[in-house]
């Protein structure tokens, strides 16, 4: 089973970059093979709507979204961690959401599957954010769990941390981690 984390953080290290971490060793204790992607370290265009995909199936920007399609096209499970911003998700995780326009084509203009071959496909969304404010992962769940669909990838859950603000802040929530890690082990063998 392959597991693909991918962080929308900007801050390498910070409070998305431990509890997805986490949730990859979860996985790889239960014998995964995992691949961890850094959005901030791609140079990824936005979307240009210019229609290509309606007819190609595929998108015709080449930069390194196209690493990020062919691993989703490998990956039978998949982790999408960001950091609350603005009340969304980071910028550098919406930019790939929007991206995912070609996969979109493929499936309902082309009638083809978004991600090539039709294995069962499930996701996770892990978030934290500074505030505690109702509400707060609303939008970032709704964007998300929009990708999942269109990608034909299950919604497995989300594990959602409001309060967390300082750099590694989540290191001093011991329990945070440790859910993070149940996940990434529940991932796995719920097959
Ligand atoms: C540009 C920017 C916008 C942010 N907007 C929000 C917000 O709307 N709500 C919130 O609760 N936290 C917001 N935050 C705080 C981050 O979500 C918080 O610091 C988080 O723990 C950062 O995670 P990271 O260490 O993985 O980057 C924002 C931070 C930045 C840099």
């Amino acid at each position: 089973m392959r597991v693909l984390g991918i962080s929308g953080s900007p801050r390498r290290g910070g409070n998305t970059d431990l509890l997805l971490a986490e949730v990859m060793r979860g996985a790889v204790s239960k014998g995964a093979e995992v691949k961890t992607i850094i959005l901030n370290d791609l140079k990824i265009t936005p979307c240009q709507h210019c229609d290509a995909c309606l007819e190609a199936g595929r998108c015709r920007i080449d930069d390194d979204m196209q690493q990020v399609y062919r691993e989703l096209e490998q990956a039978d499970r998949v982790v999408l961690a960001s950091p609350i911003q603005f009340m969304g998700p980071s910028a550098q995780l919406k930019l790939m959401i929007d991206r995912c326009q070609a996969l979109w084509a493929r499936k309902y203009v082309l009638k083809r599957p978004p991600l090539k071959d039709r294995r069962e496909r499930k996701g996770l969304f892990v978030a934290a954010g500074a505030l505690k404010k109702a509400d707060l992962f609303l939008p970032a769940v709704t964007i998300v769990k929009a990708m999942f669909t269109v990608t034909d990838i299950s919604y497995a859950g989300e594990l959602l941390f409001p309060g967390i603000d300082e750099k590694r802040a989540i290191a001093g929530h011991p329990e945070a981690l440790s859910q993070a890690f149940r996940a990434g082990e529940k991932l796995v063998l719920d097959c």
